[in-house]
């Protein structure tokens, strides 16, 4: 039986794509048995339904979700400027652009899902800078660094691998989020509240589906030991990671 976070990412991608990754579908379910994230533990989500039931906690969320898509969009895209691989670059900067979107569209539900909340001038001038609203016509100013400035090509696919991680957390965070915001929404606001948490989904998955046909293309170029590796050591590392987050803040945000 597969792992049931790895079975719940080939679910989603399922979902969107016709393709199949058996070797990524391997790798994925061989280091999450080995080292399982908390966030597909049943504490990790009790933990997140207990602290959601304070609407300040989970409004002051929404905020640092947005604040934390923003950043992965800036950090996405200086990525894009050094990774090695010129065939990944449009993916990857069409993905910061959907973490930036994002980063505006968890401020949208904020006022939907609360529209009687006031924010003095200095939050809503946080909350604005930290939205870079980047878009096809307003593209962020760092390009494409000159080949020899650029990361290794197998410092590019670890990088890629750690985006991948944060893709799946973000995907799981985000199944949580859904069940909590349609309670606290008011009716008005359920079925534009239920777009927003179907494309935050969709886009989630996207992003783990593009990685992931990556790794299954280098997987099949005789690299598949290299990437069970990789995929164990950035596995670990992610889960202690968050596990320092989590006793750190005493909270939680995608
Ligand atoms: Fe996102
Ligand atoms: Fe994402």
């Amino acid at each position: 039986m597969m792992n049931n976070l790895a079975s719940l990412v080939m679910d989603n991608l399922r979902d969107i794509t016709a393709r199949e990754y058996p070797c990524y579908a391997r790798i994925l379910d061989h280091s999450f048995s080995t080292a399982p994230p908390p966030f597909s533990m049943n504490w990790f989500g009790r933990r997140y339904f207990e602290l959601a039931r304070d609407p300040e906690w989970f409004a002051n969320s929404l905020v640092a979700n947005s604040a934390l898509e923003g950043y992965g969009a800036t950090q996405i895209w200086n990525f894009s400027t050094r990774m090695h691989q010129d065939e990944y670059i449009e993916a990857v900067q069409q993905h910061a652009l959907d973490e930036s979107r994002h980063s505006t569209m968890f401020v949208s539900m904020l006022r939907l899902t609360f529209p009687g909340l006031t924010m003095d001038a200095r939050t809503e001038e946080r909350i604005r800078q930290q939205q870079p609203r980047y878009s096809p016509d307003q593209l962020p100013e760092a390009r494409r660094l000159a080949p020899e400035n650029r990361m290794s090509a197998d410092d590019s696919i670890n990088e890629l691998v750690g985006v991948h991680l944060t893709e799946i957390r973000a995907l799981v965070l985000q199944y949580l989020l859904r069940s909590v915001i349609e309670v606290y929404a008011p009716a008005t606001a359920q079925q534009r509240i239920g777009m927003f948490c179907a494309s935050l989904i969709r886009d989630e998955a996207r992003h783990i589906d593009y990685t992931a046909r990556i790794f299954e293309a280098l997987a099949n170029e005789g690299r598949a030991d290299l990437m069970v590796d990789l995929f164990e050591k950035r596995v670990r590392g992610f889960n202690d990671l968050t596990m320092i987050e989590l006793e750190r803040e005493k909270q939680m945000a995608i």
